[in-house]
């Protein structure tokens, strides 16, 4: 009877451990699959666009001035990009994108992080010019359309600095651009560019910084 019990213990445990190390199997399947498919290109999308993400915030901050297009009128009468780019918004825009990029090359030249995209001079220079450029472009065809300053003007608004980020990386530097992206780095890009874009603005609202919380 109690060899019976004995061995009926055993096999009790036994199973009890085949549980659980089945469910940990499972939380730490969990935990790979999520920080392969979810949080590495989370974090490679953000740290490739950073040097893009940076220029649109830091122009409005500390924009202002001459305007870009000196106040002139395209063709159609209307302004060519209108008040809201000036030289000084895109030079600190680039500037500071540019400077966040150099950031991000001494931090990943500095403590490894091997994980991490690997920036260089050029790909963090064509990040930051191409974002205010896909953001001067989209200005120039809002004002075909008709559209004033600082009116809404949704997808373009929030895609102008993906677009133009990413065309001018085609462009001159492929290479890079196919070395780094993946495609789940770029979904997430399409899908937290404008939840970024949103968020900062609205804090820009209440600083009273941006005129509109869009
Ligand atoms: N800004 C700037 N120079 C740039 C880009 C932006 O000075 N090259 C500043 C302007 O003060 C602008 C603010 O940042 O008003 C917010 O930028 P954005 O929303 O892109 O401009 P809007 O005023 O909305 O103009 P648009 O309708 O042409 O997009
Ligand atoms: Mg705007």
């Amino acid at each position: 009877m109690t060899t019976r019990c004995t061995i009926i213990q055993i096999y009790l445990i036994q199973s009890n451990f085949n549980v659980c190390a089945c469910s940990l199997l499972q939380v730490l399947e969990c935990y790979i699959i999520s920080v392969d498919f979810f949080l590495l290109p989370l974090l490679s999308a953000v740290w490739i666009m950073l040097p893009a993400y940076l220029p649109n915030p830091v122009a409005a901050l500390f924009g202002g001035g001459t305007p870009i297009d000196l106040g002139r009128n395209f063709s159609d009468g209307k302004r060519v990009f209108g008040d809201g780019k000036t030289f000084r918004g895109l030079c600190m825009g680039i500037l500071a994108g540019i400077g966040i990029g150099i950031v991000q090359i001494w931090i990943t030249g500095t403590y490894g992080l091997e994980y991490l995209p690997r920036h260089t001079y050029l790909s963090i220079m064509l990040l930051a010019i191409g974002a205010l450029l896909g953001d001067l472009c989209k200005s120039f065809f809002k004002r075909r359309f008709g559209k004033e300053r600082g009116t809404k003007w949704p997808v373009a608004d929030q895609y102008d600095l993906v677009a133009g980020a990413l065309v001018l990386l085609l462009v001159v530097d492929p290479s890079w651009l196919f070395a780094n992206m993946t495609l789940s780095a770029f979904i997430l890009i399409l899908i937290l560019t404008p939840v970024l874009h949103r968020t900062v603005n609205i804090i820009g609202y209440y600083m009273g910084v941006k005129e509109v919380p869009w």
